[in-house]
């Protein structure tokens, strides 16, 4: 194997906005984004490393550097950058010279064949949290990880690679912070000092180029408003889409799927999203309706929506060889399909059998792809599912030699499902107009959240999985994610009743809360648990449709900063060894206010670890001070859910549907506390896009304890609120103040 190590710096010239060094081995790019953010290209071929699928914004056209003998130094007012000529290495410090990350001086960037691989220096207390949706601990330091797009059916709650690639981590070392992501779509590898040589750390990939984004702003909020800057951030979802989903693969009728949704209904039990997986379809052809199970999809979808629900269908990108088959014929007629080096489509089998692929980094393909979706929305369909494209095909091994475009598999295969998911949302966001669509998606790069969803694949009933599954999610707010969500119930596999209730308790703090599971499991309705676990199960939905109005600010948050709606506690209590202790890493943050804590369904009592501050138990006002470790009761009936003191709660009152209006009452719970606290609620009308003209409700409710006093801003934006009244109830003092809601301007509270 042939080994390069970057060497001298032989020429330093400045264009524009780039300072380009030219080496014997490579040619090395500098452009900062933002006072915080500083791209690295080392390339061997300069030609497409400028070409990136995840980042939407451009360099600043400043660049502050002074040349030394031996050194550069570049300058923001946040970051020093302090290039070594020779041998070229760049390390990063905070400008009054702390180190943040460093070249490993021996090996820094260097070529392994084919792989090019940077060594960092490893700093002994030196902690990495992020890549997304991995397995392992909180704390990745020891790991080693591979981005692989993975069809992972089956997974064990430690493998690796699973569906999705975000090649973007956080350090934490010398109560400092920085971030790190490598915009490489290659197969690519983490080590965070797996090595164990306690002075390496280091990343790379099969190809492509040393292509990073270095962060150094200090606080890990801070880090992962930079990343979304960079990468995008979500637009807000339907309102619809984050209520209770209720999945199957498949009910396999339009009769089964309306008798289930009128069963939700009969039993006051709330839901918005009934789903149709791959049996819908005649044959398993992608944009087709079986012509006998769901005969009449508008007539099946029109009635759902008499009962106010949504409809979410699955597609998968595999289109089925079958000359009159629409997509079959068009996409060989225009060459839309990827291929071998010859020019023949590349085919595998899938669902449907034998199959070819879009090829989606081809713009026309996209758009074709796009335009299939009026088979799907003509009847009324509004949420778009798109699964098996890490692209799946039985045997899991797509050639390297296939082709998209003019770049074979291996440079694309991590890119593929965003691409996908791209080529929907565009799609369905041109046919429905003004209407915000739902998209989800199993695969996934860096960015994705600018177009999707995701859920975590296909996982098993396990407690193990459940908490996994924590873990996952949480994993993947660091990353610019924050609408994910699992497979409630485990997917595979049958849960006990006990973990069925436990699981569904820890969805209503789950970004997307959707019920689903595997063809031959048990039936997974909440009624299908017995009387007892079906009122629990309901009344835990109904705690959900409660808290929407917390919830959708906070995805107003996320749409706004990036920050996750779930957030692991290192977000927050960073220097807070504890919260990294293998015992309380699955508990977060939901929202800005509420820490969850999950129980397996074997337990009916835990440990939780409070983090600084004090804490009130959600269901019982009980207090507690922060910093210590407490045994809670667990029953099956009552997640430990704690508060925040000070903490601000919007909520509402029971509806069955966010279609419902509900008794008019925006019910502000704040509970007690020592410091002033703020809330931004935040409120449009669910449904379209009005919300980016400013016809929104927003407003800021801050509350100072020592001036006892609670202030709601004057109103921005020119929705009308749809709740009528205020009530203010505060926990901790017993106290009640009934508030007009419509009223716009500033509304003071003494209390
Ligand atoms: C894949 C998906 C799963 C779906 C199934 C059938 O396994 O991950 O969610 O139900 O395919 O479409």
């Amino acid at each position: 194997m042939q080994i390069e190590i970057l060497g001298a710096a032989k020429s330093i010239d400045k264009h524009t906005n780039t300072l380009i060094i030219q080496t014997a081995e490579a040619q090395a790019r500098v452009t900062v984004y933002s006072p915080t953010i500083i791209r690295i290209c080392i390339s061997k071929n300069y030609e497409n490393a400028d070409a990136s699928f995840a980042v939407i914004q451009q360099p600043l056209t400043l660049i502050d550097y002074s040349e030394q003998v031996d050194h550069i130094e570049l300058n923001t007012s946040a970051l020093k950058l302090i290039i070594n000529k020779s041998p070229l290495r760049f390390n990063f410090y905070t400008t009054d010279g702390k180190p943040l990350s460093e070249d490993d001086t021996r090996f820094g960037t260097n070529w392994q064949a084919e792989r090019v691989i940077n060594y960092r220096k490893l700093y002994p207390d030196e902690k990495f949290i992020g890549l997304g949706e991995k397995t392992g601990n909180l704390n990745r330091r020891g790991s080693h990880y591979v981005n692989w797009n993975t069809d992972a059916s089956l997974h064990g709650v430690n493998d690796d690679p699973l569906y999705k690639t975000f090649p973007f981590f956080i350090g934490l070392h010398s109560g400092l912070t920085y971030g790190l992501f490598f915009d490489n779509t290659h197969k690519s590898y983490f080590d965070f000092g797996a090595t164990t040589d306690e002075e390496t750390s280091w990343f790379g990939a099969d190809g492509g180029d040393m292509n990073y984004y270095f962060f150094g702003a200090q606080g890990i909020r801070q880090i992962l408003e930079d990343y979304s800057w960079l990468t995008g951030r979500m637009e807000m979802p339907p309102l619809w889409s984050l209520g209770y989903q209720q999945c199957r693969w498949s009910y396999m009728s339009a009769k089964e799927v309306l008798d289930v949704a009128s069963t939700f209904r009969k039993k006051q039990i709330p839901a918005d999203v009934m789903y149709c997986d791959i049996d819908y379809m005649d044959g398993f052809k992608i944009f087709t309706w079986n012509k006998e199970t769901f005969a009449d999809p508008k007539a099946m979808i029109d009635e759902l929506k008499a009962m106010d629900f949504k409809l979410v269908t699955i597609v998968d990108p595999g289109i089925k060889i079958e000359e009159g088959y629409q997509q079959y014929d068009e996409g060989i007629k225009n060459n839309y399909f990827a291929t071998y080096p010859d020019g023949e489509p590349y085919t595998a089998s899938v669902w449907p059998g034998r199959c070819h692929f879009p090829d989606f980094l081809n713009d026309k393909v996209k758009e074709w792809w796009g335009s299939a979706f009026t088979a799907l929305t003509d009847p009324g369909v509004e949420g778009f599912w798109n699964d098996m494209n890490e692209p799946a095909a039985w045997g899991q091994n797509i050639p390297w030699l296939v082709k998209f475009g003019n770049r074979f598999m291996p440079e694309i295969r991590n890119v593929y499902g965003m691409e996908m998911a791209k080529a929907t949302y565009n799609g369905v966001r041109k046919i429905l107009g003004n209407k915000r669509p739902f998209v989800l998606t199993r695969a996934a790069y860096a960015g994705t959240q600018r177009y999707s969803a995701i859920w975590t694949g296909d996982n098993a009933a396990t407690d193990e999985h459940m908490l996994l599954g924590c873990r996952l999610v949480n994993s993947l707010g660091l990353t610019g994610m924050s609408f994910t969500g699992v497979d409630i119930g485990g997917f595979m596999g049958n849960p006990t009743p006990e973990l069925m209730v436990r699981w569904n308790s820890l969805g209503v703090y789950t970004p997307m809360f959707r019920n689903h599971s595997a063809e031959g499991m048990i039936m997974r309705e909440p009624w299908q648990w017995g009387e007892e676990n079906e009122a629990i199960i309901k009344k835990d939905i109904e705690q959900r449709y409660k808290l929407l109005p917390y919830i959708y600010s906070g995805f107003y948050q996320s749409s706004q900063i990036g920050l996750p709606l779930c957030r692991t506690l290192a977000i927050d209590y960073t220097a807070d060894e504890k919260v990294f202790d293998i015992k309380y890493q699955n508990q977060f943050l939901f929202g800005d206010f509420m820490l969850v804590a999950p129980v397996i369904s074997t337990e009916l009592t835990t440990e939780v670890y409070l983090p600084v501050g004090e804490w009130y138990r959600l269901s019982t006002d009980e207090k507690f001070a922060g910093q210590q470790v407490i045994n809670a009761d667990a029953p099956l009936t009552d997640l430990p859910v704690f508060i925040k003191a000070g903490a601000i709660i919007p909520m509402q009152n029971v509806i069955q549907s966010t279609g419902e209006k509900g008794d008019g009452i925006l019910f502000i719970h704040i509970w007690n506390g020592t410091e002033a606290t703020e809330f931004v609620y935040y409120e449009d009308d669910g449904l379209t896009y009005n919300y980016q003209t400013e016809n929104y409700y927003k407003r800021t409710i801050i509350f100072n304890p020592q001036k006892r006093a609670i202030t709601l801003s004057a109103v921005k934006g020119n929705y009308v609120s749809k709740y009528m009244k205020l009530q203010v109830i505060l926990h901790g003092l017993n106290i009640e103040i009934d508030q007009f809601a419509n009223d716009i301007g500033r509304i003071n509270i003494a209390y």
